[in-house]
């Protein structure tokens, strides 16, 4: 399907009389246009990194420095950059919608586009977490985190990051949120990373799912979904006023 004919088969629900809820689940590629690379196409972070040595369990028992260093890179990146008109796109959505965000990203570029309602399902950059007790989390200020920064109860703190092989504590609640939406809109995620791919098959709404993404197709979830082939920043702006009209 072309992308005129992908664009013309998002449904118009601006003038619905009862309230809509949108949810929308993103991934790195939102935020590749602001100049952060994704994980997985050519060149991406785990081209140039290898997983196991920077965001697992295993990593920050064999070199806290090294894990450390990585994400003190990250939000240095982070600080450098902008959202872009995909991450404002959405913002635009809240006009008619109750939008609600479920990012598997860790930057803060929803939030500081204007987002209201913002979850981080795999953590975020900006806080750090201590390594005795999970409830206790804080911003990191000055933007690096540093062997010796120790949280109130005196042990080193780490990144607020979900790494590979741990629980993902706000899947149930984004499970729940997509399980209540709409509409479900999917933008930048290679889908790949499980459990929050499969957050697809808690939806129940009776439009198609709508997926944003240049490269991918989702090809599992084919049955109900739009796939508009088109980088996020470019054509999210269309879809949001189609869905507006
Ligand atoms: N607009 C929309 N999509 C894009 C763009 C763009 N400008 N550029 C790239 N993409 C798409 C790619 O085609 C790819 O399918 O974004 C997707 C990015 O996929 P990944 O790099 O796998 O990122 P993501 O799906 O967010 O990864 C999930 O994996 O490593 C973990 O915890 C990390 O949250 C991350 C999780």
């Amino acid at each position: 399907m072309n992308l005129e004919n992908a664009i013309g088969k998002i449904p118009n629900i601006g003038k619905l009389s009862h309230p809509v809820k949108v949810v929308v689940v993103t991934g790195a590629g939102i935020s590749q246009e602001s100049g952060i690379s994704t994980f997985r196409d050519t060149g991406g972070l785990w081209d140039r990194y290898n997983i196991y040595e920077v965001a697992t369990p295993e990593a920050w028992h064999k070199n806290r420095k090294l894990v450390l260093d990585f994400y003190n890179e990250r939000r240095r990146e982070l600080l450098s950059v902008k959202p872009n008109a995909a991450h404002k796109a959405l913002v635009e959505l809240e006009e008619k919608f109750d939008v609600e965000i479920l990012t598997q990203n860790i930057d803060d570029l929803h939030e500081r586009a204007g987002s209201s309602k913002v979850v981080h399902i795999h953590g975020e950059l900006l806080k750090a977490r201590s390594t005795v007790d999970q409830q206790l989390v804080y911003p990191i200020v000055g933007g690096e985190l540093s062997l010796g920064d120790y949280c109130e109860k005196g042990s080193q703190l780490r990144p607020h990051i979900v790494w590979f092989g741990e629980e993902v504590p706000m899947m149930g609640y984004a499970e729940q949120c997509v399980s209540k939406a709409d509409i479900l809109l999917v933008v930048g995620t290679s889908l790949s990373v499980y459990p929050a791919a499969g957050l697809l098959y808690s939806f129940q709404g009776s439009y198609p799912i709508i997926n944003v993404n240049p490269y991918e197709d989702a090809s599992s979830f084919n049955k109900g979904v739009i796939h508009i082939k088109e980088k996020a920043g470019k054509i999210l702006g269309a879809v949001v006023r189609k869905l507006m009209e």
